[in-house]
């Protein structure tokens, strides 16, 4: 069966991109949101997005309309009838996934395929939840997802073989690279880059360089695209906190045990770039 019709649950910060590259690739794509303001802030971050792509001269004025012309906003799940494949992208909350797994499962057509982007949650709990456990993988999107080229495929030790083939294919459709990994908290990325995510956080507030320097450092040393506090403020300090508690609650191991100094920043309220404040300031 060939992916064709497209449910994106979720148009926050990963939601809006993963319905942005599904249709633009050419899917007739349904984005839900659980309110129509969250639905027309997300819709109109998409709209932007690609008018900054046709000023800069990466897409066609036509491919714009024709991406928009496939997208389609609700904020009703029963509008996923239909879908051969529902993304998950809601808040990275565990009860709150389940619950929409297990509509999901009422609403859709037995061979209907579910993903879910968590980053961290363990997608056997959420495969378990649905009537198809043999239909549910993991699809782990990077920030931000129209320019960041990988997509991690996970599978489950109950998914379908095939079923893991399909999203592979899907995946390389959306003109992304496809890396396949089992079902343990963080698949491959965030298991690497939570522990140096971390390690500068704590190196930071033991007063071994400003974070300036060590953004330079690692910037510079190591070819990196950006340092890790201009990373942090990206991916949002509030989203590290929270995947560092799950990681560490699964491992049991001190290099994902999150920093005093990460928690006094989500308290403050500094949660990155979407405040205007983390570990930078981007209230200008
Ligand atoms: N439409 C189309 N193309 C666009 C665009 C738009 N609206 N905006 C930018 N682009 C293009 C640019 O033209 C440029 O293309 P080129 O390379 O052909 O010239 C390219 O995208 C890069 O854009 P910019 O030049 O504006 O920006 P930068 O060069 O500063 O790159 C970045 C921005 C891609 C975000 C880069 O800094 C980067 O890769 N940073 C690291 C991000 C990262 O690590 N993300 C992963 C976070 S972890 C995560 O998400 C997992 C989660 O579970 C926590």
């Amino acid at each position: 069966m060939a992916i064709e019709r497209v449910g994106v649950v979720g148009c926050g910060l990963m939601g809006r991109g993963i319905a942005q590259v599904c249709a633009q690739a050419g899917h007739a794509t349904v984005v839900s949101e659980i309110n129509d303001d969250l639905l027309a802030a997300g819709m109109a971050s998409i709209e932007k997005f690609l008018g900054k792509g046709v000023e800069k001269g990466k897409i066609s004025e036509a491919e714009m309309q024709s991406t928009l012309g496939n997208l389609t906003g609700t904020t009703d799940l029963a509008n996923f009838a239909g879908c051969d494949f529902v993304i998950e992208a809601a808040t990275e909350n565990r009860e709150m996934k389940l619950e929409i797994f297990r509509s999901l499962d009422e609403i859709c057509d037995r061979e209907a395929i579910f993903g879910s982007n968590t980053s961290s949650l363990n997608i056997t709990e959420m495969a378990v939840a649905t009537g198809r456990p043999d239909r549910v993988v993991g699809l782990h999107f990077f920030n931000p997802v129209p320019l960041m080229k990988l997509v991690e495929v996970v599978s489950t030790m109950l998914v379908d073989d095939s079923v893991v083939g399909e999203v592979k294919a899907f995946g390389e459709g959306l003109g992304k690279v496809v890396v396949v990994a089992r079902d343990r908290t963080g698949f491959i990325v965030n298991r690497l880059l939570v522990p140096y995510l971390l390690g500068a956080i704590r190196v930071l507030d033991e007063g071994l360089a400003t974070m300036e320097d060590i953004d330079q450092a690692m910037k510079l040393g190591c070819g990196y695209p950006m340092g890790p506090f201009t990373l942090l403020d990206l991916v949002g300090i509030d989203t590290t906190y929270y995947i560092a508690n799950i990681m560490y609650e699964e491992f049991r191991e001190p290099q994902f045990a999150p920093p005093p100094l990460l928690r006094r920043m989500v308290l403050a309220g500094r949660h990155g770039r979407k405040t205007g404040r983390g570990f930078y300031d981007y209230s200008e």
